[in-house]
């Protein structure tokens, strides 16, 4: 018999759709995306500037594990400033974006058979990161009818106690757009004491939130900060993904131990990315304020269109940069609407399905795109809906 060479762990990973969909966006011409999960800006101008400016120093060697010195002093000052955290720098490390640090906050606290809730829909790599550490994904479901937030009775369902010592938030919430209101986060914190729970709280999207809201760190809420990681990303707050640098913050136990399993996985993020995050942390902030209005022009013309079309409803996204309209009364899968928009609206979206199984009926479309891409996009989801039957 033929000796196995794929992991048996690897084999049982579910294959995301998305790469079928790329493939039948590629072959079919003229398409509009609303698929993006990126900033479609550039990185500003002066991080490119001096991060061109470091590498031609010679500053193209490792940086010490746990991140820069004066990084994490940039961050440790971040935090309290704008998130009322006060971690030293010493209570921070610093990895290859928050994926890095989801990984490694979960491989340092999870033992195989273990649970961890997480939101239903929820961002595409918790699931499939829980399972490859043989942890229980113990989906949260999000639903429409609670506007998306998350309820603790929900969690109170699936909770297995013995076996649970992790959750992880994601405000705001990538599909849904949701933030999580203070009343949310105050059952949430009554929870995890209840059932002394540790929290990896994901705030990639810390800086996009619309209508007057207010982004609230878990950390920030009373004795949260002793058993919640802090994950942030200068992915999307700098439009800087491909450089590949986010960071985790929380008790010293935990962040020792992950800095344990960093130097295994990348030794260290970029240096190069990390002088230049130091310059996106240090330098001017305007280009976070400039994006963040042009999000919100975006986010208005993409829900206000998609409200009009008959048959579509669309929860107000308060936050990240995502819509996640239900298309259930087309009376098509999540999966074949999304093919069909392709084929006969020439528009690709992402189905909700990506997201875990609360995301059937609905599809996530992206506002990281031009204001004019939106407008034709819409309309060519309004014209090629028209003759369908609801
Ligand atoms: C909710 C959420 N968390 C984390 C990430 C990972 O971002 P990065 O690894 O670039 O910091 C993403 C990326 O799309 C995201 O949507």
């Amino acid at each position: 018999m033929a000796r196995r060479v794929i992991s048996e762990r690897e084999e049982e990973l579910p294959v995301s759709t998305i790469g079928e969909l790329i493939k039948i966006t590629e072959e079919s011409k003229g398409i509009v995306s609303l698929g993006p999960g990126e900033p479609d800006f550039d990185s500003p101008k002066h991080i490119i500037d001096f991060a061109c400016k470091m590498l031609r120093e010679g500053k193209t060697h490792y940086s010490p594990p746990g991140g820069r010195t004066e990084l994490r002093e940039a961050i440790s000052k971040k935090l309290k400033r704008e998130n009322n955290i006060d971690l030293p720098p010493e209570q921070i490390i610093v990895t290859c974006g928050s994926t890095e640090a989801i990984m490694l906050a979960l491989f340092c606290t999870i033992d195989p058979g273990e649970g961890v809730l997480l939101p239903d829909p929820g961002f595409l790599c918790y699931k499939p990161t829980v399972e490859i550490l043989n942890g229980m994904p113990l989906s949260v479901p999000h639903k429409e009818s609670d506007g998306f937030q998350f309820k603790t009775e929900e969690a109170e369902k699936i909770i297995v106690p013995e076996k649970t010592n992790i959750m992880i938030l994601n405000t705001p919430s990538n599909p849904l757009g949701v933030v999580y209101n203070k009343k949310t986060l105050e059952e949430i914190a009554d929870f995890v004491t209840e059932y002394d729970i540790t929290v990896l709280s994901d705030e990639a999207y810390e800086k996009f939130v619309y209508d007057g809201e207010k982004h609230v760190s878990f950390a920030s809420l009373n004795g949260m900060d002793k058993r919640t990681i802090t994950l942030q990303s200068f992915s999307k707050t700098y439009a800087m993904p491909g450089f590949r640098v986010g960071y985790a913050a929380g008790p010293e136990n935990l962040i020792n131990a992950m800095k344990k399993v960093h130097i295994y996985s990348s030794i260290c993020s970029p240096t190069v990315s990390q002088l230049a995050a130091h310059m996106a942390l240090t330098g001017p902030q305007k280009c976070i304020t400039d994006m963040l209005k042009e999000y919100d022009k975006r986010r208005k013309i993409m829900i206000k269109r998609l409200c009009e079309i008959d048959g579509i409803s669309c929860v107000n996204p308060k936050g990240a940069f995502y819509a996640f309209p239900n298309i259930s009364r087309f009376g098509k899968k999540s999966l074949d609407f999304s093919k069909w928009l392709i084929k006969n609206a020439k528009v690709a979206t992402v189905p909700g399905t990506e997201f875990g199984r609360m995301g059937e009926g609905y599809v996530r479309c992206s506002y990281a795109t031009s204001y004019k891409k939106i407008e034709n996009a819409m309309d060519q989801i309004e014209n090629s809906l028209k003759n369908i039957k609801k």
